[in-house]
């Protein structure tokens, strides 16, 4: 398959001489999507969202691999989504940092949530599902990307995102936090109210347990790039 090449000069998510893992980074989050729909044949592909799209590191295998698809974005970064909206055919919606303000995309098939909530505090990680959920067709699948027990493994031996606490100790408390089964998050030292949240997969659970319009349809630890773990829903009912 091909795919658009073309990588933002400011694209913030490819490291300085790495395009292949770039690209391969976007391209498993591909497979996983194929993965899920292929057990999945009653989910459509006809509206798919990707949020936060960023500079269109897994957009880009979307709109190759989907191309009668709309395909909706939204981030922040007001150059990254101009420039995916222009680059791949998107369309764009407007975000918020209050994500319960956000309007609602309503009959979306497949959302791919690609390392947000990893960044969130609890309130904004469950006003996210919140809006997230509201946007699904029926039996359409949320797949989202989190920090489970293999990012905490690899923060303690010094790698992403270590380097980003204040100290070891702040990174301590968060692991600490992680293994007692709690929501941890710390903002990053160089942005107060965003940062690394590192969540049990029972937290998840309990969220989808409140509710009976959702299932869990799957957890993969270390699913995305060797380190995210993966948790998919889908908008069905537990009764139906
Ligand atoms: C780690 S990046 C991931 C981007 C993209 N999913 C990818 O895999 O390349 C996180 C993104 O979340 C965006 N973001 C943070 N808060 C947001 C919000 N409230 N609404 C939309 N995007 C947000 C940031 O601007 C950034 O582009």
């Amino acid at each position: 398959m091909e795919i658009n090449r073309t990588i933002a000069p400011d694209d913030n998510m490819r490291p300085p001489g790495q395009d292949p893992a770039y690209f391969a980074i976007g391209e498993r989050a591909l497979t996983l999507i194929k993965n899920e729909l292929a057990c999945h044949t009653e989910t459509g592909t006809a509206r798919i969202m990707d949020f936060p799209s960023g500079w269109g590191r897994v957009t880009r295998w979307l709109s190759a691999a989907f191309p009668d698809a709309e395909i909706l974005v939204s981030d922040v970064l007001e150059d990254a989504l101009a420039w995916n909206v222009e680059t791949f055919g998107t369309t764009a919606f407007e975000t918020n940092d209050d994500f319960s303000k956000i309007e609602r995309q309503p009959d979306c098939d497949l959302i791919w949530v690609g390392s947000l909530i990893t960044h969130l505090p609890e309130r904004s990680a469950k006003a996210f599902l919140d809006f997230a959920l509201d946007c699904m067709a029926p039996n359409g699948l949320l797949m989202i990307t989190t920090h489970g027990r293999r990012a905490v493994y690899n923060g303690a031996t010094g790698h992403y995102p270590r380097n980003a606490f204040k100290d070891l100790d702040a990174f301590q408390s968060v692991s600490d936090a992680f293994f007692r089964g709690e929501y941890a998050y710390a903002d990053y030292v160089a942005t107060p109210g965003y940062g690394a949240a590192y969540i049990p997969a029972h937290w998840f659970l309990d969220q989808c347990y409140a509710r009976d319009d959702v299932l869990v349809v799957n957890y993969r630890e270390k699913a995305w790039n060797n380190h995210q773990d993966l948790i998919t829903l889908q908008n069905r009912s537990v009764a139906g």
